[in-house]
């Protein structure tokens, strides 16, 4: 059972439609990161809070045809969505689960653990990072994209930009978001973990 009260942006149908915005801004970045981690044919990946997986489309034709891409959500109505877009475009290798990074068992099947605009909506990012990293193989390699709101800014000067930016910060430190005000004290930037061996405790920045 998955409980989504944490999450403050409006997922479903009009969800999906603003993460195809996101998707067109971020392709560029993202393409570029998943050169670096060398998504390449024969990988087994997971998108984790995939949306409407876009990314995980891009990342299950990288690996076809003998790799596979699994996404991951806790909002059924965009997997189902994500689902009907893959038969659509023809995408066979790729899967998409119903579950919620904070809870559940990972079994260490995948050779790439990635996420996009994920930790930013969590209380305990850390404890989600270490839960991608039980996701993976001897080997694999964690690579994130997420968001330092602090980045933020306009010139000159926009007011109203300033209040959208405390509206933000003040809607996702409510009592039923599951999550502080880091977005404040955090623009876009992303990671790339490699964990050389499972004999190690725990994740590696690089
Ligand atoms: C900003 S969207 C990014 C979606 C996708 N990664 C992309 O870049 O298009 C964040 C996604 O995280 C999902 N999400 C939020 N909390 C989650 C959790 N605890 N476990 C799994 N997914 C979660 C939301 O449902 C949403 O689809």
């Amino acid at each position: 059972m998955t409980d989504s009260a944490h999450y403050v942006i409006r997922g479903g149908v009009e969800g999906r439609e603003r993460l195809r915005i996101l998707a067109r801004v971020m392709h560029p970045s993202s393409m570029s990161l998943l050169d670096r981690v060398d998504v390449c044919p024969g990988l087994a990946c997971l998108d984790f809070g995939c949306g409407g997986g876009d990314a995980t489309l891009e990342i299950a034709r990288r690996v076809a045809p003998q790799g596979k891409a699994v996404g991951v959500d806790i909002d059924a109505v965009k997997l189902e969505m994500a689902r009907n877009e893959a038969r659509e475009q023809g995408v066979g290798n790729v899967e998409f689960r119903v579950s919620d990074i904070r809870q559940g068992s990972a079994a260490p099947e995948f050779d790439v653990a990635y996420s996009r605009f994920l930790l930013t909506h969590l209380s305990d990012p850390a404890g989600a990072v270490r839960a991608l990293y039980a996701h993976l193989r001897p080997g694999g390699r964690i690579a994130l994209e997420d968001i330092d709101f602090s980045g933020h800014f306009t010139y000159p000067e926009s007011p109203a930009f300033r209040r959208y930016h405390e509206l933000y910060c003040a809607t996702v430190s409510t009592p039923t978001s599951d999550r502080g005000c880091r977005c404040c004290s955090s623009s876009a930037a992303s990671w790339t973990l490699a964990p050389a061996s499972r004999s190690r405790s725990g994740p590696r920045a690089r």
